[in-house]
Order: C-alpha cells, then sequence, then structure tokens
C-alpha cells in the first residue's frame, strides 16, 4: 500500500506539536483525552513530545453505519475517568472527517467546565466536513482518501503500521 507519510515524517510533525504545545500551555498542565482506539498512537508520541506536565484519559465512541458511511449519530460507549473542571484540556484524534464524532464530544466535554478546551488531530480531511469544526493543531492535513495505519484501522487491521498508508479504494467496502 502506498505510503502516504513516512514514521519520519509523522515523527517530526508530532515534535513539532508537542514543541508548538508546551510553548502555548508554559506553567501549566494540560490533560490529553484520546479518542479510542485510533488515537492511542498519535497520543503516546503526542504526550512524550509535551514539555509541560500532561495526564491522560481516554474516551470511546461508536458511530452507528459502515466505516465510511457515517450515519451521524455518534454514542459514547466509554466516558472519561478523572474530572476535567477548570482543567486545560485537549481532546485528541486520529483522523477529523466529517466533524461529527469531534463536535459531539466537544460538546459533551464543555459540560464538564474545563479552563480550556483544544483539539489535536493527526489527520484533518477538510473535504469530508458536514459540521463547522476545525482542530486547533493538525499534523497533516489529507485529501478524501482512506488511510490505515498509525493506529488507524480498515476493519480493525493495520493499526499497528509505523507509517501512513492509502487503503486502496478498490478494496474498501464503501
Ligand atoms: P468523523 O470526523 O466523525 O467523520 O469521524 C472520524 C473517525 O472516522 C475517525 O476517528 C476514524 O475512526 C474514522 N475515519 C475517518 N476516515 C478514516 C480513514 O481514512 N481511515 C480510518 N478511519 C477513518
Amino acid at each position: 500500500m502506498e505510503v502516504l507519510f513516512t514514521k519520519e515524517q509523522i515523527a517530526e510533525r508530532v515534535l513539532a506539536l508537542g514543541a508548538q504545545i508546551s510553548t502555548e500551555y508554559a506553567g501549566k498542565s494540560v490533560v490529553l483525552i484520546g479518542i479510542l482506539k485510533g488515537a492511542a498512537i498519535f497520543l503516546a508520541d503526542l504526550a512524550r513530545a509535551i514539555t509541560v506536565d500532561n495526564t491522560f484519559d481516554f474516551v470511546a465512541v461508536s458511530s452507528y453505519g459502515r466505516a465510511r458511511v457515517s450515519s451521524g449519530a455518534v454514542k459514547l460507549i466509554k466516558d472519561i475517568d478523572n474530572p476535567i473542571e477548570g482543567k486545560h484540556v485537549i481532546l485528541v484524534e486520529d483522523i477529523l472527517d466529517t466533524g461529527l464524532t469531534l463536535s459531539y464530544l466537544r460538546g459533551l466535554m464543555v459540560h464538564h467546565k474545563p479552563a480550556s478546551l483544544k483539539i489535536a488531530t493527526c489527520l484533518d480531511k477538510p473535504d469530508r466536513r458536514v459540521v463547522p469544526i476545525e482542530a486547533d493543531y493538525v499534523a497533516f492535513k489529507v485529501p478524501n482518501r482512506f488511510v490505515i495505519g498509525y493506529g488507524m484501522d480498515y476493519a480493525e487491521v493495520y493499526r499497528n503500521l509505523s507509517d501512513i498508508r492509502l487503503f486502496p479504494e478498490e478494496l474498501a467496502e464503501l
């Protein structure tokens, strides 16, 4: 499968995002909330690239419908473990695609009254957006193609690949 971003390119961008976040949150601590499962690997690398104190939490959502075609309904299946009231929170996602997942989660998190709430995403597919939402930190903007690797799956496979690859459209169940 064609490589879109090598592990070296990913590492470089993650380090740059970590440095930017560390500067912007200097003197503060940050709670990184990863969206399972896709963001786990990006969060693991980003957390280590951030030099200010940071803790992790994870949420899990299920979207109804098949992998590529979102029905628009998102359900929380695992909530945060620790309170985030008064904390500086960054939601960490693998791909910002239609925006439905992150706008749903952002709405939920706002209710917990964090001191601030931002979004970091490894990939951004702006062409696919159906709700207006933008990430504050983006490693790479990508065209509307299905990708796998670095946490991202096709039918739960390929998450462990170190680079990000294009999944052949003809094999994807659209
Ligand atoms: P959305 O922004 O609510 O449409 O959902 C984004 C989620 O869809 C991501 O967290 C991924 O789990 C999944 N997703 C979207 N595009 C891709 C892709 O190209 N490869 C793998 N998963 C994808």
